[in-house]
């Protein structure tokens, strides 16, 4: 295990008399395997970043405990410090610097020898495809290009476990698979990586594991496809004159696994879709019922999300 977090907390203090305390975190529990990517999903506000940060030694934990990478978060977090890499949110690349002297700088401040940062400097440019581009200043480099300096920052120091906080948030879809490709590789040569994303396709296509937090709680956790397992198969989404009369006819059917209400749309949750959804319509139209809209979809993420905390992920932000 790289990461085995419990019962992680942060309260910041307000200032100002009267201000409520924040509970950014309030109790998380995390077990990150060796060897994989896990993400941290959730809305804006979830706790994404202050977990991440407390994990990667930058804010101190108001409650709990954490292993990192071998050591004791609490007690000894400058061996944990030396023994990971961490990638804001914001990046961290000095735009008036060129990518490699930025590389240069963090593998001295690493404690490498000039000899071996401008080695290893040389290689993870290459690595991540930023040779042709390594002495031009940072600023004139695109926003996928200066996401790629950031990666290669948070790694020259070769660290076991890498923190990526929304690595690819504002890049375009090219940029983002190309991305994602460069941090299975990193899995693939054995670098654990934690990163936090608010996209569910995100989620769905790079993590191994994953736990979706909202308003600083885990509310779930496994693979991307046992999470979609444990919701159901398929989902029905109904525009109806009524939803509410719509739900009791609905509820009981024996196929009709789940149904939620939100807002005008009703969500039926079932294991066969395609057979069901012939008996569903009669049954609304046996009550008398207006049908105004109808689509048949697999559980994505989103619906575990909205199973989970009674609201879509894509509302929540
Ligand atoms: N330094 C701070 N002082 C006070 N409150 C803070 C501080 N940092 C974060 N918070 C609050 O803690 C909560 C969690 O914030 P956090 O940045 O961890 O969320 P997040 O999941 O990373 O969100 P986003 O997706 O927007 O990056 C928010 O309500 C935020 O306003
Ligand atoms: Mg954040």
């Amino acid at each position: 295990m790289i990461i085995d977090a419990r019962g992680l907390r942060k309260t910041y203090r307000r200032r100002g008399r009267g201000a409520e305390p924040v509970e950014a975190v309030r109790g998380v529990d995390l077990q990150v395997a060796e060897g994989e990517i896990f993400g941290v999903l959730g809305p804006n506000g979830a706790g994404k970043t202050t977990t991440i940060r407390m994990l990667a030694t930058l804010v101190a934990p108001s409650g709990g405990s954490a292993t990192v990478a071998g050591h004791d978060l609490l007690t000894t977090p400058e061996q944990v410090r030396r023994r990971i890499g961490y990638v804001g949110q914001a990046g961290g690349v000095d735009e008036n610097n060129t990518p490699r002297a930025n590389l240069l700088l963090a593998a001295r401040v690493n404690g490498m020898t000039a000899a071996q940062a401008a080695a290893r400097t040389g290689e993870v440019l290459a690595a991540f495809g930023l040779s042709a581009l390594a002495d031009r200043p940072a600023r004139t480099l695109s926003g996928g290009q200066k996401r790629r300096v950031a990666l290669a920052l948070g790694l020259v120091h070769r660290p076991p476990l890498l923190f990526l906080d929304e690595p690819t948030t504002g890049l375009d879809p090219q940029n983002r698979a190309n991305l994602w490709d460069q941090i299975k590789g990193l899995r693939d040569g054995g670098t654990s990586v934690l990163l936090s994303t608010h996209y569910l396709d995100e989620a769905d296509a790079l993590c191994d594991r994953l736990a979706i937090v909202d308003h600083g709680l885990v509310v779930a956790e496994g693979t991307p496809a046992e999470l979609k397992r444990e919701i159901a198969g398929d989902v029905v989404s109904l525009r109806v004159s009524d939803t509410r009369e719509a739900a009791k006819a609905l509820r009981g059917l024996p196929y009709a696994r789940e149904i939620k209400a939100g807002g005008d749309l009703l969500r039926v949750y079932l294991d066969d879709g395609e057979r069901a959804l012939p008996h569903l319509l009669a049954t609304l139209t046996e009550h008398g019922l207006a049908l105004e809209s109808v689509a048949l979809d697999r559980a994505t993420l989103d619906d575990v999300f909205l199973h989970k905390t009674g609201r879509s992920l894509r509302d929540a932000a």
